[in-house]
């Protein structure tokens, strides 16, 4: 393999950068051509390559965001968008290609595989942390510590004022920054997709611990949860409780943005290393993770088929710390 491809899909996430530079340098350092695609797999269907050198990817390990910028495309949803990136690749004499995304991204690599055969390999890159065979993605941890930082504010001012909050943290199918979030920040009750909470729960939560002479409480609310998002779940709430004093919170795209951790950064930079060494070892069609700390290759199908659940006991610690 002499040439390869890498490009950023889905929504972005603090760490993207480091895994490109990861994947530059070490292709380098086997000797192996490297291009950049433009927005995802758009940038293949039109052809925007460009070729990395290693100062392309100088100064870039410690930012948020991806200089490759990313789109979820719909055109390669569709035979025709696939074939026309197929065609773009063969032009430019790509033999391989690391894709950093979540389980679109995959979806589309292991169509693109099937079809045409190139070999891909992907490097988990979203905040959801929602990907069987990896215990963390590129971001997730970013994310996490930057709505901890959030929610830390929050309870200073629901503790002046005694007051509620409600607070939604993102992850449209997927708990774990919203469990991370209420471990680390000491919330009353987390709302996760995954499990079902009901209205009544969240009324007893919040009367137990007026019992128990509270004055504030945190409630973090997954975005997908099943009773709503935050400010649906508080004018539910506040109907059956009007004399608490209720505030939501939305964190939304601020947990996506911002410098990557030390763990993301160094989490993407053995990801993208593992990428391209998978690639030259025969690798393909699968998405490269972390598991027990050791570089694991786990088949594009599973990765996106196969849910990572959340662990029920981290919901009961929540309950047990909030005592
Ligand atoms: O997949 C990552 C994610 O941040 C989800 O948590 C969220 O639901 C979604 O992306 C938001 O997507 P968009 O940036 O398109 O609003």
């Amino acid at each position: 393999m002499k040439k390869i491809a890498v490009f950023t899909s889905g929504g972005d996430a603090p760490g993207m950068n480091a895994c490109i530079r990861s994947v530059v340098r070490s292709a380098i350092y086997h000797g192996i051509e490297v291009y950049g695609a433009r927005y995802g797999y758009n940038g293949l269907i039109e052809g925007d390559i460009f070729k990395l050198k290693s100062y392309s990817v100088s100064n870039i390990l410690q930012r948020g965001g991806t200089i490759l910028k990313s789109a979820r495309s719909k055109e390669f949803f569709t035979k025709e968008g696939r074939a026309k990136a197929y065609k773009q690749i063969q032009a430019k004499g790509i033999e391989g290609i690391v894709a950093i995304g979540g389980d679109g991204t995959f979806t589309g690599a292991n169509l693109f595989n099937e079809e045409y055969g190139v070999p891909i390999i992907g490097a988990p890159g979203t905040i959801d942390n929602d990907l069987y065979g990896s215990d963390s993605t590129i971001g997730f941890d970013t994310a996490v510590n930057t709505a901890l930082e959030a929610i830390d504010k929050i309870r200073d001012t629901a503790n002046s004022h005694d007051r509620v909050f409600f607070v939604e943290v993102m992850g449209k199918h997927s708990g774990y920054i919203g469990i991370q979030t209420g471990i680390g920040g000491g919330a009353e009750l987390v709302m996760v997709p995954e499990l079902s909470t009901t209205i009544d729960d969240v009324l007893n939560t919040l009367k137990q611990g007026r019992d128990r002479d509270k004055t504030s409480s945190i409630i973090i609310v997954s975005e997908g949860d099943e009773q709503g998002n935050a400010i649906e779940i508080a004018a539910k709430v506040a109907k059956q409780l009007p004399d608490l004093d209720i505030r939501v919170s939305t964190l939304g795209h601020i947990q996506r943005g911002g410098a990557p951790t030390a763990f993301d950064r160094i989490l993407a930079s053995r990801l993208g290393i593992a990428a391209v060494e998978g690639l030259l070892n025969g690798q393909k069609n699968c998405m490269v993770g972390i598991v027990n700390n050791e570089m694991k290759y786990t088949n594009f199908k599973l990765a996106i088929s196969k849910s990572k659940p959340l662990n029920p006991e981290l919901l009961k610690l929540v309950e047990i710390l909030s005592i």
